[in-house]
């Protein structure tokens, strides 16, 4: 019921604006009708067994008076037996009652202590090893025959990829959603973990390597970027908490979204989640995108990280981008080529294949999916 009622709550504005209350109240109902047939069968039993044990001592007791009685009028035991015998049942009846309380207990904790420990014997997918090596540096990054399918899927997410990301260098990822961009990345990161041997960095395979010392130098702007119920300032500060206001509103400068938090009464004390301000999605975004571009990481990715900012914000985001990625290797994944058509090199991923690779001028060339889709995404944009 706490389950249903936390997704009836959290889901609260969609129900209201599809206009379904009714239904949803239904549907919750359905579920509390469940709970209390549950609650009043237990109710039923357990008032049929406290009732039930007074009245079995008390026959215990009529039988015992009665036979007792009986065997000593007949002189077969002393009458001092007879009392002790009455005294006792009436003594044992208090605890044979608790021993049944207690075993309804037991059952009831049994059952919780069931879900506690199926939550706790829960082993990690991704393990480390125990000779696991420290990464220290992020130079070459290689994928070679990368086929990867999500547990319990039947068709593989990535096909046979193979990638060489040099150092320094700036890296677009473009295809079409579901492609497969975001497994690539989830894979490096070792969200999952990938097929032995078919990622490297710097010849190590990933999965030698500690997830401490490999996800503390990657700084990654995921998709949806989670903002906690905290001030803006501690959310974009997330990786170090320690570092100075100045810092904090650099980088948010640099994500284009300084202007909108200067603007919030308490600026960059500004609270936000339950019990403070909504930010809409791009400036969530932006907000997320400052978090990853505060933390000095030899490699930065962004996942599709700008795909809720229009045109003018996302070049000012590029140009900033271009700054903080010297000396850096960058990788930025969009579905948008404006993204990443300056990128060194671009890899354009169809069906988690790697369709093509090239610059964007090789690529136009090509006159391949990229071209295709750059002149679609072109025209959109005049049609504005
Ligand atoms: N956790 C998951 N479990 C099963 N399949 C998934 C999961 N995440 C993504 N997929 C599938 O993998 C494919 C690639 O997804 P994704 O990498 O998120 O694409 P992109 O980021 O390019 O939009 C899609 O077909 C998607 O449905
Ligand atoms: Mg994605």
């Amino acid at each position: 019921m706490t389950e249903s009622a936390e997704e009836q709550l959290g889901g609260i504005r969609v129900t209201k604006t599809f206009a379904i209350e009714d239904s949803a109240r239904a549907r919750f109902g359905t579920t509390v009708d469940a709970i209390k047939s549950k609650q009043l069968r237990l109710v039923r039993l357990s008032s049929l067994f406290q009732a039930l044990l007074p009245l079995l001592g008390a026959i215990s007791l009529v039988v015992s008076l009665l036979v007792g009685g009986i065997m000593t009028m007949q002189n077969s035991i002393t009458l001092g037996s007879f009392v002790a015998l009455t005294l006792y049942l009436r003594i044992i009846m208090g605890p044979l009652q608790q021993i049944g309380n207690v075993i309804n207990t037991v059952q009831r904790s049994g059952a919780s202590l069931e879900r506690v420990n199926d939550l706790l014997s829960e082993v990690a997918d991704v393990r480390e090893l125990p000779e696991a090596t420290a990464l220290q540096t992020v130079q070459d990054i290689t994928m070679e025959n990368l086929t990867f399918s999500y547990p319990g899927s039947s068709s593989p997410a990535l096909k046979n990829i193979q990638l060489n990301i040099r150092a320094g260098r700036t890296v677009g990822i473009v295809g079409k959603t579901g492609s497969g961009k975001s497994t690539l990345v989830k894979l490096l990161l070792r969200t999952y973990e990938p097929p032995e041997g078919t990622i490297r960095i710097n010849g190590t395979d990933i999965r030698q390597l500690s997830l401490e010392s490999l996800r503390s130098r990657i700084a990654y702007v995921p998709q949806d970027g989670f903002l906690f119920s905290t001030t803006i300032r501690d959310n974009i500060a997330f990786s170090d908490r320690e570092v100075s206001l100045d810092t904090v509103e650099h980088s948010a400068r640099q994500a284009m979204i300084y202007d909108n938090i200067v603007r919030f009464p308490d600026r960059f004390d500004t609270l936000l989640g339950e019990r403070g301000l909504t930010l809409s999605g791009g400036q969530r975004q932006r907000t997320s995108l400052a978090r990853g571009l505060i933390k000095q990481a030899q490699l930065l990715i962004l996942d599709d990280s700008m795909s809720a900012v229009d045109a003018v914000t996302e070049s000012g985001i590029l140009r900033s981008l271009r700054e903080i990625g010297k000396g850096k290797t960058t990788l930025i994944i969009s579905h948008r080529i404006s993204a990443v058509r300056h990128a060194d090199d671009i890899i354009v991923l169809d069906e988690g294949r790697v369709a093509e690779q090239g610059t964007h001028a090789q690529l136009m060339v090509a006159k391949g999916l990229y071209a295709a889709t750059y002149r679609l995404q072109e025209e959109g944009l005049h049609h504005v």
